[in-house]
């Protein structure tokens, strides 16, 4: 190895760590302002108002809300009579079948006689009877006559029919 050459090789090496210092500095000084920037994305995170409880909150929520919200409209839609249906329509539809010909011991509808001594007892008794049904001795009465798609509503107005027909 010459002496020159040698010169040559300690400039190298001199310019390698000179390179290499520098990249670690600027390696060490990068790294020293992570902290910093947390801290400033942190803070700008928490002024924008995205909190940690609103980012993690469960996304169905809103939708479960919005569609609990007209379960009643629709059930009540559902059992509420359609527009115009009478006392005398709800009779034809779920009565008549036994009280029309006074069918299971039945009380028959225009029979004054047997409906007279039930009237006395009062609207409200017959309301009651028709809605939640009763088991008489001569047969049993069922609850709205067996269709409980009706309302009350339904079935007291097909009693007030029943019962002007009977007195
Ligand atoms: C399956 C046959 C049947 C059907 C359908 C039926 N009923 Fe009756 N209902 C009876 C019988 C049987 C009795 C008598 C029960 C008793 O002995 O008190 C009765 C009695 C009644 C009474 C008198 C209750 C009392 O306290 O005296 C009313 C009011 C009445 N029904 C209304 C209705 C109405 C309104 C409907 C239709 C929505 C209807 N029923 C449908 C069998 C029926």
């Amino acid at each position: 190895m010459t002496k020159k050459s040698h010169a040559m090789n300690v400039s190298i090496i001199l310019g390698v760590s000179a390179a290499l210092m520098l990249f670690f500095l600027v390696l060490v000084a990068h790294h020293r302002s992570i902290a910093d920037r947390v801290r400033l994305d942190r803070s700008a995170l928490l002024a924008s108002g995205s909190s940690v409880a609103e980012r993690i909150k469960p996304v169905g929520q809103v939708s479960v809300v919005a569609a609990e919200t007209p379960r009643e409209p629709v059930k009540n839609a559902v059992a509420a009579p359609p527009p115009g249906r009478d006392g005398q329509q709800v009779y034809r539809a779920s009565c008549v079948a036994c009280h029309g010909a006074g069918i299971a011991g039945a009380p028959k509808v225009d029979d004054r006689g047997q409906w007279a001594r039930r009237i006395a007892k009062g609207v409200d008794a017959l309301y009651a009877s028709a809605v939640n049904g009763v088991q008489g001795s001569a047969g049993a009465m069922p609850a709205r006559g067996g269709n409980p798609a009706l309302s009350d509503a339904e079935v007291r107005a097909a009693v007030d029919y029943m019962v002007a027909r009977s007195k």
